[in-house]
């Protein structure tokens, strides 16, 4: 395993493990209680959102079902195009259902805002959606995000399921990323 220099790597910690696990703890009470009473599924967006999901869904009341969708975004590195094509879909039928989007990042918004009217197509109950981070500078479309984490500024960001080049998911912070790394 090559993680001998990985804590090195982060340029700049902006969120601790112990502050992102607060954070989602006071989505989660915003959640359970705009949701008290309804049955709600969770929708996970793979593989970024992982940890958002593990430590969301814990901190919820009740029994909360999740399901997940994988998608592509054609585009040019770490650019998305809004272009999508679906990988995995949901294993469930979510007619008359409550849906939660769960996210880790809306950069641009495009790809969220085209998983959103794909859902929307399928004639839920509603679609909502949660991210941890949001990059308002970074906005292409405007998204209306119910639960949003923190928002940051327009930088690249790993760590917390947040990846460059598939590494640095597993880091338990989020922080920027040191130029030596991509340079
Ligand atoms: P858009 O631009 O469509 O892109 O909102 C959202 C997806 O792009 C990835 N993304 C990032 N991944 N650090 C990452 O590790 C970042 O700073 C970052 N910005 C965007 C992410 O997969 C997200 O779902
Ligand atoms: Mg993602």
């Amino acid at each position: 395993m090559d993680s001998s220099h990985m804590g090195n790597d982060l340029e700049n910690v902006l969120f601790t493990e112990e502050q992102i696990h607060q954070r989602l703890d006071e989505l989660a009470q915003d959640i359970g209680r705009d949701y008290e009473g309804k049955d709600v599924l969770l929708v996970g967006v793979l593989k970024g959102a992982i940890l958002v999901m593990a430590d969301l869904m814990r901190a919820l009341p009740g029994s909360v079902p999740m399901d997940w969708m994988a998608v592509s975004s054609y585009g040019s590195g770490t650019k998305s195009s809004g272009v999508v094509r679906i990988l995995k879909d949901l294993d469930t039928d979510i007619t008359n259902k409550h849906v939660l989007i769960v996210e880790d990042i809306i950069d641009s918004g495009l790809t969220l805002s085209w998983i959103r009217s794909n859902l929307e197509s399928r004639s839920p109950a509603s679609v909502e959606i949660c991210t941890l981070l949001r990059k308002p500078e970074a906005a292409k479309v405007e998204i209306d995000c119910k639960y949003v984490g923190f928002e940051i500024p327009n930088a690249f960001v790993v760590g917390y399921g947040l990846d460059f080049d598939e590494k640095y998911r597993n880091l338990r912070d989020i922080g920027t990323l040191a130029p030596h790394v991509y340079s």
